[in-house]
């Protein structure tokens, strides 16, 4: 049975889907912690609704640096725990070195494009705005750049001429949903 942590800053649908994904029996995993850097994340709002414990990140006053301070605490819990997968799913802040020497190849991100294309923020708008005839999403290894890990799997997604930004990122967000448990079953 893996044990994961998961790690969002934003809405959480990618939790909610892993969660789903374990509570349907077609992914055999356990989430023992949720946690975002925001307070007011929805992704805590959801896990709080399906029993799973939460926990706040203390980031300080730093609006995009994660602490190493805090990224050492939160590795010791986690080793504590048993958790051996940590799941990043729309985690806003870079993980370094405190993360990454306790969990080696054992924390995972997922991203919406086909990476190495469009790292960072808002990769379908970046998509869009080049042009893209096809994009998707990609579940890698993290390591301490931004999007740069080995990639693991990836999901294509077809640019259609009618496609905006929005009705793009949508459609990465569904596949992203399945692609996401999949990959995780597999680890
Ligand atoms: C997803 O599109 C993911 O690819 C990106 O951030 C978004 C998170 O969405 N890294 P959610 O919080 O899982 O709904």
């Amino acid at each position: 049975m893996k044990k994961l942590a998961i790690l969002g800053s934003g809405s959480g649908s990618n939790m909610q889907a892993i969660s789903d994904a374990i509570d349907d029996g077609t992914l055999q995993a356990e989430i023992l912690l949720v946690a975002s850097d925001h307070a007011e994340a929805y992704i805590l709002e959801r896990a709080q609704k399906k029993g799973i414990p939460t926990r706040l990140l203390d980031c300080g006053h730093y609006k995009q640096k994660f602490p190493a301070e805090e990224q050492a605490r939160l590795a010791h819990d986690l080793k504590e725990l048993g958790v051996d997968l940590i799941c990043l799913a729309g985690f806003m802040r870079l993980v370094g070195a405190p993360l990454l020497e306790h969990f080696p190849d054992r924390i995972i991100n997922i991203h919406p494009s086909l990476l190495p294309h469009y790292p960072g923020l808002a990769a379908w708008e970046q998509a869009i705005a080049d042009g893209a005839t096809e994009s998707g999403c990609t579940v890698h290894y993290v390591d301490a750049g931004m999007d740069t890990g080995a990639i693991i799997a990836q999901r294509k997604v077809p640019v259609l001429p009618e496609d905006t930004a929005k009705s793009l990122h949508e459609k990465i967000q569904v596949e992203e949903r399945t692609l996401y448990p999949q990959v995780i079953g597999v680890l």
